[in-house]
């Protein structure tokens, strides 16, 4: 147990890094990820991932062409933050038999999977675990559990790891909060767990009405999220860029988003990130006020 994943993420960087090592971590990707890695020295080589095609995320084909012999491991997130997207189960088996077969490590940010959208027949994605036991796996009760403030999370770590992340743990935070782990045992009852599948259900709901939304004012969504809940457009057509975007958005429709600057290279200056975790009535309004901004841009 960890204070968050971002806490798990900083014991599997302590764990697993050396300075000058090589992690590589998509571009787009969330930023403190390879923040993490890179304070402890090792160097985030960010991997675009940009094609539709690709839904923004890793393939073992990107891994391989992009590993050198300072590569040490591989960095995942899915669902991803900004894109919302998954890597298919098949794929982030091949990711991460690509980084095994190579001496090296995969580390899994699953902080979405319990929002990620279900398949046809109505089964929530399955753990990296399920394909690959060695893999090093990151979650927390923030996400899906809604538990933010708490800073409570967890690592999932090969037998071998388990006394380096203990020893680990103990120097840099003693243990992680024990009231927050009391009232986190109230997230397994069939009552919570009830709350939180209607919640992942309404971002499924508010994802459909973002993604319309949007393309509705001209503003388009490359690849339709299929978990976390974010929308990553495209506001290349509006001739500014994300940045100038976002700070147009805030001053002028009074609409809170996140540039693309933020999350890598690539798409730094031509998408922005809409979070729906606002209320669906607040995401309507907000996309309307987006719609008059765009369109007084010509
Ligand atoms: C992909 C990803 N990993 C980790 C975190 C950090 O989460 P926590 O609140 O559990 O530290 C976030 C938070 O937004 C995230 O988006």
């Amino acid at each position: 147990m960890t204070a968050g994943a971002s806490a798990a993420l900083v014991l599997a960087a302590a764990a697993l890094v050396d300075p000058g090592d090589e992690v590589l971590i998509a571009d787009p990707s969330y930023p403190c990820n390879r923040q993490i890695m890179e304070s402890f020295g090792a160097r985030a080589v960010l991997v675009p991932t940009t094609t539709a095609a690709g839904r923004f995320q890793l393939d073992a084909a990107s891994v391989r062409s992009h590993w050198t012999d300072r590569t040490r491991g591989v960095m995942v997130a899915t669902p991803s933050n900004p894109t919302g997207t998954s890597v298919p189960a098949g794929e982030l088996a091949a990711i991460c038999g690509t980084a095994r077969e190579r001496g090296a490590w995969c580390l899994v940010d699953e902080i979405y999977l319990d929002l990620g959208d279900h398949d046809e027949h109505g089964r929530p994605q399955a753990s990296v675990l399920a394909s690959d036991p060695d893999a090093v796996v990151v979650n927390s009760f923030s996400k899906y559990f809604g538990m933010t403030g708490w800073r409570l999370g967890w690592c999932v770590v090969p037998e071998t790891y388990v006394p380096v992340m203990e020893r680990l743990a103990q120097n840099y935070f003693l243990c992680a909060s024990a009231p927050a782990q009391q009232a986190a045992l109230a997230c397994f009852t069939r009552e919570s767990l009830a709350v939180c599948e209607a919640r992942r259900e309404e971002f499924v709901r508010r994802h459909a009405l973002a993604v319309e939304g949007l393309e509705g004012i001209g503003l388009p969504v490359p690849v339709r999220p299929d978990g976390a809940f974010y929308v990553y457009f495209d506001v290349s057509g509006t001739g500014l860029t994300s940045w100038e975007f976002c700070e147009r958005a805030l001053r002028e429709a009074h609409v809170a988003l996140t540039p693309g600057r933020d999350f890598g290279v690539r798409t730094a200056d031509t998408h922005v990130r809409l979070s729906c975790a606002a209320a669906a009535d607040e995401l309507r309004e907000g996309i309307a006020r987006l719609g008059t901004l765009v369109a007084t841009l010509g």
